[in-house]
């Protein structure tokens, strides 16, 4: 069985998005794939009740806790060891991983990040989209490598920027697209780990 940790910091309607689709889609018959446990930095994000909801173990590796980053991601790698995962996946996970902490997972760490990269790299991508009048946004999932959303592109999926957006409308229209496209993609990388 492909084991399959989320890593979350708040809402976790991403992660939402892949457990719905893992249920409908079946991916335990389909693929041999299971999502062992969700994980968040954070102890109050709200996407950990969701998860506990589904019947998904849940983990909270919470940073405050640790002086620096390289204890966190010591304490964090430990846990997500424990689950053995062929695929780790950072839905909303609003920590930066070091070089480190990614070689230990080549090619096994994927990201949803709201901009069509390279473009918008890091924060406030709606903001910058709608101050740079851009025609066009959307959302991209990457794999994760040292460089902040930098990785190869997986896929992509675009909205029009429409008159009188603000960055909250935009966000809310390239978020209903992230909820198609991160289940899409994993399913994807699912089958191709089966092939
Ligand atoms: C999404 O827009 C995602 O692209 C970004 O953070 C947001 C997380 O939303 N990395 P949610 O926690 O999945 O609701």
């Amino acid at each position: 069985m492909q084991s399959i940790v989320i890593l979350i910091s708040g809402s976790g309607s991403n992660m939402a998005a892949i457990v719905k689709a893992a249920q409908i889609q079946n991916w335990e018959q389909k693929y041999q794939a299971k999502i062992t446990a969700v994980i968040a930095n954070r102890p109050d994000a709200k996407g950990l009740s969701i998860a506990k909801a589904a019947g998904i173990e849940t983990q909270v590796v919470d940073h405050k806790k640790y002086p620096d980053r390289t204890d966190f991601e010591t304490e964090l790698t430990k846990v997500i060891q424990i689950y053995q995962p062929s695929l780790i996946v950072l839905a909303g996970f609003m920590r930066i991983l070091s070089g480190a902490f990614t070689q230990q997972f080549p090619e096994k760490i994927i990201n949803i990040h709201p901009s069509l990269l390279p473009a918008f790299t890091g924060l406030h991508t709606h903001e910058r989209a709608l101050q740079m009048g851009c025609k066009f946004a959307g959302a991209t999932v990457h794999w994760v490598i040292e460089e902040l959303d930098a990785g190869s592109i997986i896929d992509q999926a675009m909205v029009p920027v429409l008159p009188g957006d603000t960055a909250e409308k935009l966000a809310a229209r390239v978020l209903t697209q992230e909820h198609l496209l991160y289940p899409r993609v994993i399913a994807q990388i699912l089958s191709h780990h089966n092939s």
